[in-house]
């Protein structure tokens, strides 16, 4: 069966474990609708970075993305992946086999961490699709707060959402677009931008999604 992107089913009470875990599970990885064959854009940002081969990474959402498989090729030693999805981190894993040893799995809600506080800090924090989900101010607060505490001074952020002119959903969830000021403004001024540009993704269905991609690098 081929499923879209919109296909994800809205129970009437939202279990977001649950939600995702079904998504991963009603769908292959190369029919998400979020599914990008290559991470180049923020492969591209994470070699901007200039952190050494053994810089610990935290990708935050991760979800069954290929960046985790590109990225163990590329040499990275010290790679984090989270979910709120244990299938979708499940998948990484089996398609990495042995190399999977390569890489610490986390499943931990972003918003309401547990696992994720006791995360060493880290050089890369590294987002794509993620944080336009959390819609309620004191979700942002949580997942911003968590960043602050995880992200060495020097470290950098790389976040990648849904700018303002993006989509209004995915996943058949409502979205906070966003643009690189609103960003700014969350970090606060420990963290100054590095580098912002807008790349418009095609998902496998054809379908545009404009997003922005920010770097951002904590000063103090
Ligand atoms: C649109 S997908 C993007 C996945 C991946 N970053 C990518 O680019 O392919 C959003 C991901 O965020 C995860 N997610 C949603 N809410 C979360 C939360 N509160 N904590 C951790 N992960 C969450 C979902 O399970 C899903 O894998």
């Amino acid at each position: 069966m081929t499923t879209k992107e919109n296909d994800c089913t809205i129970p009437e009470s939202i279990n977001y474990k649950d939600h995702w875990n079904a998504a991963y599970t009603k769908n292959t990885t190369e029919k998400l609708g979020w599914y990008e064959e290559s991470s180049k854009e923020t492969i591209e940002l994470i070699k901007e970075t200039k952190v050494e081969k053994d810089a610990r990474i935290l990708n935050v959402g991760a979800g069954s993305s290929l960046l985790i498989d590109e990225l163990v090729q590329e040499g990275y030693l010290q790679l984090i992946a989270n979910d709120l999805s244990e299938k979708a981190l499940n998948d990484i894993k089996e398609r990495l086999k042995e190399d999977a040893s390569k890489v610490d799995f986390i499943v931990d809600d972003l918003v309401n961490p547990t696992a994720l506080n006791d995360v060493d800090k880290v050089d890369v924090w590294n987002d794509r699709a993620v944080l336009h989900f959390f819609l309620k101010e004191e979700e942002q607060q949580a997942y911003f707060n968590l960043l602050k505490k995880l992200v060495k001074v020097g470290g950098y952020v790389i976040i990648a959402v849904f700018a303002t002119d993006g989509a209004e959903k995915c996943c058949g969830l409502n979205l906070q677009r966003y643009n690189t000021e609103m960003l700014q403004e969350k970090l606060g001024a420990n963290f100054s931008l590095e580098k912002s540009f807008n790349h418009t993704f095609v998902n496998p269905y054809g379908g545009e999604r404009p997003y922005v991609y920010s770097l951002f690098k904590r000063r103090k």
